[in-house]
C-alpha cells in the first residue's frame, strides 16, 4: 500500500526541551489509514496532527473497542534516530486486537508507516538527556451505532509527543500501596490487552493511593487476592536472595516489552530470573527474614522504578534504605544505554530510523 503524504502549510514551535512533561505536546503530523469489512485496511496517510470530527454514537466512546500501544523513538549521541523493539509492540498491539475483536494490521506495514512518520518528524525527537519521542498507535472502532457488537470500520492512528526526562531529579524510589479493595484485572478478562477500559478501572484504586501518600498501586490478583500481578502500569520485579522473581503471565497481566528486556538482559548477565506466582505473604517473610534485596516495576516510560516502601493494611516496610538496589541500578543503565545507542546492541533490539 503506497501511503500518501500532506504536509502541513506551517510548523509549530518545538518545545523548550527542559521543560517537557508528558503526553501534552504533539508534533506536526500523524499517521491514519481506515478499515471497512469491503476494503479491510485501506488509505494510509501521513497528514497534519488533526481533531477528528466523529459522530456522538460512534461505538468506541460508548463500549470502549478499542487497543494501543506506547513505544519511543531515541536520538543518539551522533543524531541518528532509532526505535526499541517496535516489531514486539505491534505484534502486542494485535494480540490485544485479536481480545478485543479488532482486525488485525500488517505489522511490517504499520513499522513502515512508522519510520516514514517519524522520518518526517525526525526534528521533534528531543535532544537533551533522557528525552524521547513518545509514540502511541491506537485503534478505534467507529461504527456510528448504539448497540453492544464489534464494530464493522475501524481508525487506526499514530501520534507522536516529545517527552521529558521520567527522573528530572534523579532516580529515586517510589511508595507503594497494595490495593485490598480494587483489582485491575481477572482471569478470563483482557488484562493482557492493551485496552482503555483497563485504565479506566484502574483510577479510584490509584486516586485512593495518592490520597494516602503512595506513588503506585500493587495490584494483587482478581480471584484470590494474594498473588502479585503489576505496580500500576508497570510490571514488577522482587530480588529475593540472589534470585530475581517476576510473576508469570497468566492472561491478566500485560506482558511488557521492558519486563522481556528485564528477563533476558538480566540472565545473559548469569542471573537467576524466574517466571513464577509470588504472594504478597512470600514478599512480607522474606522482608522479614531479610531476605528481600529489592523490588522494582519495569515499562516504557520510567524503564525502571525502584520501589522504597511498601504498605499492605497495617504492615508497611521499607526497601533497600531509602536508596537503589544494585540490580535496578544495572538494569536502568544497561536498557537506557541500548536505547540511546551508547551500548553495543547485542541481543538486536534496535531498528534504525533515519
Ligand atoms: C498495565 C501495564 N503493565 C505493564 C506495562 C509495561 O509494558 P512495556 O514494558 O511494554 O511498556 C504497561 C505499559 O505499557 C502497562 O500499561
Amino acid at each position: 500500500m503506497q501511503i500518501t503524504i500532506t504536509k502541513a502549510e506551517t510548523l509549530k514551535p518545538k518545545p523548550d526541551e527542559t521543560q517537557l512533561g508528558f503526553g501534552t505536546i504533539f508534533t506536526d503530523h500523524m499517521f491514519n489509514m481506515d478499515y471497512s469489512n469491503e476494503k479491510g485496511w485501506h488509505n494510509p496517510r501521513i497528514e497534519p496532527h488533526h481533531p477528528f470530527q466523529m459522530d456522538p454514537a460512534t461505538m468506541m466512546l460508548h463500549y470502549g473497542q478499542g487497543v494501543f500501544e506506547g513505544l519511543k523513538a531515541y536520538r543518539t549521541e551522533s543524531g541518528a534516530i532509532q526505535l526499541f523493539r517496535p516489531k514486539d509492540n505491534f505484534e502486542r498491539l494485535n494480540r490485544s486486537s485479536s481480545m478485543l475483536c479488532i482486525p488485525a494490521v500488517d505489522e511490517t506495514f504499520a513499522l513502515t508507516a512508522l519510520k516514514q512518520l517519524l522520518t518526517i518528524e525526525k526534528e521533534w525527537v528531543p535532544h537533551a538527556q533522557e528525552t524521547s519521542l513518545y509514540i502511541r498507535p491506537t485503534i478505534i472502532a467507529t461504527d456510528p451505532f448504539l448497540g453492544v457488537r464489534a464494530s464493522f470500520t475501524y481508525r487506526f492512528f499514530i501520534i507522536l509527543s516529545p517527552v521529558g526526562a521520567y527522573y528530572p531529579e534523579g532516580f529515586n524510589p517510589v511508595k507503594i500501596l497494595v490495593s485490598k479493595d480494587h483489582v485491575r484485572a481477572v482471569r478470563g478478562g483482557v488484562g493482557e490487552a492493551k485496552t482503555p477500559g483497563n485504565y479506566a478501572a484502574s483510577l479510584l484504586a490509584g486516586n485512593k493511593a495518592h490520597d494516602e501518600g503512595y506513588t503506585q498501586v500493587l495490584w494483587l490478583d482478581g480471584v484470590n487476592q494474594e498473588y502479585i500481578e503489576e505496580v500500576g502500569s508497570m510490571n514488577i520485579f522482587f530480588v529475593i536472595n540472589d534470585e530475581i522473581i517476576t510473576p508469570e503471565l497468566n492472561g491478566s497481566i500485560l506482558p511488557g516489552i521492558t519486563r522481556d528486556s528485564v528477563i533476558r538482559l538480566a540472565r545473559t548477565w548469569g542471573m537467576k530470573v524466574i517466571e513464577r506466582k509470588i504472594s504478597i505473604k512470600e514478599v512480607l517473610k522474606a522482608h522479614t527474614s531479610g531476605t528481600l534485596k529489592e523490588i522494582f516495576g519495569s515499562g516504557t516510560a520510567a524503564v525502571i522504578s525502584p520501589v522504597g516502601e511498601l504498605k499492605y493494611g497495617d504492615t508497611v516496610i521499607s526497601i533497600g534504605g531509602g536508596s537503589v538496589g544494585p540490580i535496578s541500578n544495572r538494569l536502568f543503565n544497561a536498557i537506557q544505554d541500548i536505547q540511546y545507542g551508547k551500548a553495543e546492541d547485542v541481543l538486536g533490539w534496535i531498528e534504525p530510523v533515519c
